[in-house]
This record gives C-alpha cells, structure tokens and sequence, in this order.
C-alpha cells in the first residue's frame, strides 16, 4: 500500500461511467471496461485514501498496486490510468508565481488494454487528457479520458474495434478482412482516438488531434469533457494529416500527405472556421510515399515541408500486425529532402537535398540575413535520431515495463540544425546545434518561448538524458547561442515534455516557467514547475497516484 498513500480530498469521482479495475486480486494494473460496479464495494480499493488537503469532500478510492516483482518498476509512466475521471486540488511545495494565470492541458496515451488484451505500443492507448488549472498560487489538478468513438466503442464492446498505431481489430473470416480493407480505404476503421497532442485555436477552441485527420476532437477546456467531433467543413478530406499543426492567434496550418501521388498539400484554416484552404502543394522528390511529418516549422515567411527517407507504406497499413516501422518504411536510397514554400504564394522557393535524417518533432525554423537584409537560408532545428529509426520500437511497452536501469538503451539524439540555402544551390547542411553531450545525447518533446516561433531564438526546452537510460529522464534547457545546457534530473523518474510559459510583460526570451509532469521512481508523480531561466525547481505538487506518461500540451491562458 506505500505506494498509494496520496490522495487530496476535494477531489471526486466524476460521472457513472468510470473505468473500473478488472481482476485487481491478481493484476492492479488490468483495467476493464466493465460499468457499473461501485468502486466502493471492492475490498481491495479500501485503506488507500489519505487526506492531504484541507477542504472537505468524498475521498478517492484507489485500486490496490499490484504486488511489485524483482523485475518490474513501480513507475506509473508505462501503466494504464487507474480511473477514468479524477479531478481535486493539490498541496502545492515551493511557490507558484501568483503570475501564472490559466490552464496546461496535456493528452497522450493512458489506456493501454481492453479488458485482458494488452496494447503492444506506447502509441496505442487510449487517450488521457491531465489538466493543470494555475490560480492566485493555487493548483487544481484532474484527468480525463477522452471520449473518442475508438474509446467508446471498446468500452461498450470489450474489444478493439478501430486502428490504433500498432493494433487492428481481429477479423475473423475472409469476408469481414474483405470488409476491413474496405474501411480502411475509406477511413471508416481508422482510429479516431486523438492520444497526441493538443491545441487552442485562435478562436479559443480546444482541439485533441492525432495522426487521423478524423482524430480531431475539440474539449472544453475548463471540464476536460468531451466536446465531440472538430468537423472540418472543407472538401480536401483524405485520412491523415501532421500531429501538429502550427497554431497562432491568426491562423492553423498543417500538411496533408498525399499517398497516390506522392507529395504534401499545405493548408491554412483561419480563427472561427473549420475550413481549410490550400496555401500549396510540394511534390516529394523520393518516393515510393512520402515521408512522415509528424511535425514541421514555419519561419515569418516560409513553410518548410520536411521529406525523410522514413515513409508511409501503404501494405503496412492494411496489416493487421505490427511490422519493425508500423506503419513506415525506411528508404536510405530515397534520400531526404527539405522543401521551403512561400506563405503568400505557396511556390517552392529552395528544395534541397540533406542527409538522410530521423525527426518527429522539430523545435523551430527561421530566416538568416545577410547585411543587407536579404534572406540568405532558412535555419531549421530538430530532435533529430541521427537517421536510426529503431526509437519507433524502443516504445513498445514491454521495452518501456521490463527495464531495470542497469543498462544503456536509449538511441543517440542530437540537435539536428539543418541549413537550407536559398540561391539555388541543390544541397543543404544538418549538423548538430551543440555538442549532444550537453543533454546526454538523448532529446525529444521540445518547446520554446511561443513568441519566437519562427524568429531567431536561443532557448528551446526538451527532456534529455542522464546515462544509463532506456527513455529520455531529464529536462534540458538549451542554450543555442552558448552552445550549453542545463539539464533537470531526478534518479528512476520520467518528465514528460517540458512547456514553456512566458511571464505575461516579459522582455527576456526565458522569463517564465517550464511546467512539466513527472513520474516517479516510487509509483507517484506530481507537477512539478521549473524556473525558465535558472532551471532551478520553484514548485511542486503531488498528484493522488502516479498517471500515465503524457505526451504534448498547450497552455489556455486565463484573463
Ligand atoms: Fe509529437
């Protein structure tokens, strides 16, 4: 019971609907489906409920931990969320800058079984929406799950019933594979479960998205309740689109992967419309597919429109289990390239042959000048695998649950900072920003300072690493004009992406915080709050149990 000590009161159980634990005599960790069943009735919930906050209301109930084996870890990152909806204020150590004003909203995969079947992917679980509401010094915390349709139906049917990352749903005769491939061609069996990231819009709308363009599901932001479907009222349709959009006040652009003729459609949607308009159109120059963007930048005039030799590969996608790059293929001889297309009038202005390269996310592209002005290259960085793609299956689960920490599994990562000229000549540079060694040659899930999106900027915020790890276990600052790091470290924790948030007057590019969440060694996990320019911790606050591993967030401001 150590483990599970920690609950606030003025925390609830929300709804009738929460997800219960299964056969928690054997197996804590195994979540069901099953409705109905009051928590309160199983013996082996009771006398896990401490109270840590004064306000009085029902306690939580939680579910006994498992019983720990030499080989297994307490750590709550790779473990199912242990209830559906939970929602309470928490014990804040240190000091909240009473500045810091509105809500961090963080999704990523939560739920990662349907009963007894286990998922086999970090990618593949279902939805779980944490939210940080930051008040007068004050935090509120809950979690949600999201009520995608993929989500909902495996509640209600106790099986897969959509695509996940690295899951299909079994057929069981030939016909109904001849009916799956027809729904997958249609985009009817692809997910909509929207466990990557998520964005506020201009308009103020909150939008959960995944790699499904159909995984677009706006939330209310203050509740974490499930909106319903971001239609998009456009004719473009196809089925995927990039996690991550760039999303300001004015505007929405993502890329669209063209799969029959290989190439990206670049589209903008304004503030207040669910309507896409294309800016342009790159063909790849490799194929047979184009690569995967998972993510690309902008600069203040440019859209750059990444092409990695890791592409999508349509067999891959019909199969109904996991191949060594899910749903890509490697193509080293199809070479890698970087696209640069003009805002205003969606020509190509540089297309350039790089390195072969391996990114999910890049940290922030903009414009060298030269004396007089004009714009020489486009500066690109990223978190870049230096072109291994075997990351893609470090992330499988039972990778990620039987790891002892005795050993050195992480792939190196480095800053890639590729450098695309623009006077025509065919090739472009990627070398790395800094020495990696800087953030122990480990770096993903990255941030800056909203306001140099696309600018000249010298600050960017990722997890990093401290040898021997297995996953990215520090919080790194990066200093790109000294070429340094400051690097956050906790012995067996794992943070998820540090987000940055600017003190509202601010001059300095790192006057804020890093909000980030941490799971701990011991099961438990807390928010924690780094000061933007020291790195130094100015606040933490324990959550009542250690919740899953989180992916990208986005922070609501409050007026
Ligand atoms: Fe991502």
């Amino acid at each position: 019971m150590a483990s599970l000590r920690f609950t606030a009161a003025g925390s609830k159980i929300l709804g009738s609907s929460s997800v219960h634990l299964g056969d928690s005599s054997h197996d804590a960790n195994k979540l069901s489906f099953k409705t109905g069943i009051n928590s309160t009735t199983n013996p082996s919930m009771k006398d896990s409920v401490v109270t840590r906050v004064a306000t009085r209301s029902p306690p939580v109930f939680m579910p006994s931990p498992k019983i720990k084996t030499d080989h297994e870890s307490k750590l709550a990152a790779w473990k199912s969320i242990q209830q559906e909806r939970w929602e309470g204020d928490l014990v804040v150590e240190g000091e909240i800058p009473i500045w810091l004003k509105g809500t961090y909203i963080r999704n990523g995969p939560g739920l990662w079984h349907i009963g007894d079947y286990n998922f086999r992917h970090l990618f593949d679980g279902y939805s779980t929406l944490v939210g940080l509401h930051f008040q007068k010094g004050r935090l509120r915390a809950a979690h949600r799950q999201l009520e995608s349709d993929a989500y909902k139906a495996a509640k209600k049917n106790k099986k897969l019933c959509y695509r996940e990352f690295s899951e299909a749903p079994r057929t069981e005769n030939f016909l109904s594979y001849v009916g799956e491939l027809a729904n997958l061609f249609s985009g009817a069996s692809l997910t909509d479960n929207a466990n990557t990231g998520v964005v506020r819009l201009g308009d103020g709308r909150v939008v959960c998205l995944t790699e499904t363009i159909k995984g677009s599901i706006q939330i209310n932001p203050d509740t974490l309740e499930t909106i319903g479907k971001f239609e998009y009222t456009d004719s473009w349709g196809g089925l995927i689109h990039s996690a991550h959009p760039i999303v300001t006040e004015s505007e929405f652009l993502t890329l669209l992967p063209d799969l029959i003729k290989p190439g990206y459609v670049v589209v903008r949607m304004e503030p207040g419309t669910n309507e896409r308009k294309v800016v342009g159109r790159v063909n790849c120059r490799g194929g047979p597919s184009p690569g995967w963007v998972h993510s690309f930048p902008i600069t203040e005039h440019y859209i750059i429109v990444p092409e990695m030799p890791l592409r999508y590969c349509a067999q891959n996608l019909l199969r109904a289990e996991p191949t060594p790059l899910y749903k890509f293929e490697w193509h080293p001889s199809s070479k890698a390239f970087m696209h640069v297309m003009c805002k205003a009038t969606g020509n190509i202005v540089a297309s350039v042959e790089v390195p072969l390269y391996v990114t999910f996310h890049f940290i922030n592209a903009y414009e060298e000048k030269d004396d007089e002005g004009r714009v020489t290259a486009v500066i690109a960085d990223c978190c870049e695998h230096n072109a291994n793609t075997s990351i893609l299956d470090m992330l499988r689960l039972q990778h990620l649950r039987s790891y002892k920490g005795d050993h050195d599994v992480l792939p190196d990562a480095r800053v890639g900072r590729f450098t695309i000229p623009l006077d025509g000549s065919p090739m472009g540079k990627l070398e790395a920003a800094l020495d990696p060694n800087q953030h122990g040659r480990g770096i993903d899930m990255c941030s800056i300072n909203p306001a140099y999106l696309g600018k000249k900027y010298r600050y960017a915020y990722a997890c990093g690493a401290q040898r021997p790890c297995n996953f990215p276990n520090t919080l790194t600052k990066i200093d790109l004009a000294e070429k340094t790091a400051k690097n956050w470290f906790s012995e067996g924790a794992v943070p998820s992406e540090p987000f940055f948030v600017a003190r509202p007057g601010a001059t300095e590019e790192d006057d804020g915080v890093v909000i980030s969440m941490i799971s701990d060694k011991n099961g438990e996990g807390y928010a924690l709050l780094l000061d933007g320019s020291t790195f130094k911790e100015i606040a933490r606050a324990k959550f009542p149990y250690g919740l899953p591993y989180g992916l990208h967030g986005c922070w609501i401001p409050k007026e």
